[in-house]
C-alpha cells in the first residue's frame, strides 16, 4: 500500500504521512531520484532553498507525475526559507526578502502554490518575526496552503503568538526514539502545531555513511550502541520488517509525518510500505526510555548538520 490514503491534519489542509527527504540530493541526482520516488508511490516531497536543489526536484516531480499519471496538483511539496545567519556571516532576511525568496523557490519549483512553507531554522534572529509575518501573509495571499516553521523551540514560537501572529501550522524536527523531545511535541500538539519528524533514520549504522555526510555529534550518539543489541532489530524481525521500517513507523504511530531519504530504489520502496504492520502500545512504551535527548542536526557551528 503506498502513502496516499495516510495522510495527518495539517492547518486547513492535510499532508501524506510520508514524504520523501531530498536533503544531500545533489543536482545530478535530484531530478531522477524525486521521479523515482513518485513512481514509487511517495505524493510528498520535502525540499529547502538550502539544499540547492529546488529547480531538480520541481524537474523531478514533473516528470513523475506524468510517468505516474497524476497531476502536478497530485503531488504535497513543501519547501523552506533560508533565514539567513549572522553567526555564518549570512545577513538574516527582512520582511520582503523573504517574500523575494519565496518567488524563487516557487519559480524554481515550478508551481503556482506551495503546499508547505517552512522557515528553516530560528536563525533569522532579531529579524525572525518578520520573516514570520511575511509567511502568515503568504498563506492570506493563497500562495501557500500552509505555513509553519523548523527547529524552533517553544520560546520562539511564543516570540510569534507575542507578536500577535497567528502559530505556525507545524514544526519540523529531529524526531526518533533517540530524540523524542517529549515537552516541545506536548507544546506543539496542545497548540494544535503539527510535528513533522526529520532524521527518523538516525540510529541504523547506514545513516549518513558515506565520508562527510553525518554531523559532528553523530558519532557522540551512537558512541554506546556498539555492543547493545538493538531494540530496533529485536522489532524488526518481530514484524518482519526492515529497522528502518521500525524506526519510520514509531514517527507516525506518535502522529509525526516523517521524510525519509534515500537514492535507492530497493529502500524508496520499503521506507513508504510502513502501513502492513502496528507496534504495540507495549512496544511504544518500551521505546519511549531510548531517548538520548537533542539530536544530532544543527551541531553548533558545523553547518553539515544543517538539513
Ligand atoms: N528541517 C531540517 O533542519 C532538516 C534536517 C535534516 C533533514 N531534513 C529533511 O528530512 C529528510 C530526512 O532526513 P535525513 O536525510 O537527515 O535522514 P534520513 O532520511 O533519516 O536517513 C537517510 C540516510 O539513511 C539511509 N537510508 C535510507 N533508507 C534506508 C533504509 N531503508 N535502510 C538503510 N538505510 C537507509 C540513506 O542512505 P541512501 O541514500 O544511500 O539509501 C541516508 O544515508 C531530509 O532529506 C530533509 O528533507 C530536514
Amino acid at each position: 500500500m503506498t502513502n496516499e490514503h495516510h495522510t495527518m491534519r495539517i492547518g486547513g489542509t492535510r499532508i501524506p504521512a510520508v514524504g520523501f527527504g531530498t536533503y544531500l540530493i545533489g543536482k545530478e541526482d535530484a531530478a531522477r531520484a524525486v521521479s523515482d520516488a513518485i513512481a514509487a508511490g511517495y505524493r510528498h516531497i520535502d525540499t529547502a532553498a538550502g539544499y540547492q536543489n529546488e529547480y531538480e526536484v520541481g524537474g523531478g516531480i514533473r516528470d513523475g507525475v506524468k510517468r505516474a499519471g497524476l497531476t502536478p496538483d497530485d503531488i504535497f511539496v513543501t519547501t523552506k526559507l533560508w533565514p539567513g545567519n549572522a553567526a555564518w556571516g549570512d545577513p538574516p532576511k527582512g520582511y520582503d526578502e523573504t517574500r523575494e525568496a519565496f518567488e524563487a523557490s516557487r519559480h524554481a519549483l515550478g508551481l503556482d502554490v506551495v503546499d508547505l512553507y517552512l522557515i528553516h531554522a530560528p536563525s533569522g534572529g532579531d529579524q525572525r518575526v518578520a520573516e514570520w509575518r511575511a509567511l502568515v501573509d503568504l498563506k492570506a495571499e493563497g500562495k501557500a496552503r500552509a505555513v509553519g516553521v523548523s527547529n524552533f523551540t517553544e520560546a520562539h514560537i511564543e516570540e510569534l503568538r507575542a507578536a500577535d501572529l497567528p502559530l505556525p501550522d507545524a514544526n519540523q524536527i529531529e524526531l526518533h526514539p533517540w530524540s523524542q523531545k517529549p515537552e516541545l511535541v506536548a507544546y506543539l500538539k496542545a497548540e494544535g502545531i503539527l510535528p513533522i519528524a526529520y532524521s527518523s533514520l538516525v540510529p541504523l549504522s547506514t545513516w549518513r555513511a558515506e565520508p562527510g555526510q553525518d554531523s559532528a555529534k553523530t558519532d557522540e550518539m551512537k558512541a554506546d550502541s556498539a555492543d547493545v543489541a538493538s531494540p530496533f532489530r529485536t522489532l524488526a524481525e518481530r514484524y518482519g520488517v526492515s529497522e528502518a521500517q521500525v524506526l519510520l513507523r514509531w514517527g507516525v504511530e506518535n502522529g509525526y509525518p516523517v521524510l525519509p531519504k534515500s537514492l535507492k530504489p530497493d529502500r524508496m520502496l520499503q521506507n513508504i510500505d510502513i502501513f502492513g504492520f502496528e507496534i504495540g502500545e507495549e512496544e511504544m512504551a518500551n521505546l519511549r526510555s531510548l531517548d538520548r535527548g537533542d539530536g544530532v542536526a544543527w551541531a553548533t557551528g558545523d553547518p553539515r548538520g544543517m538539513g
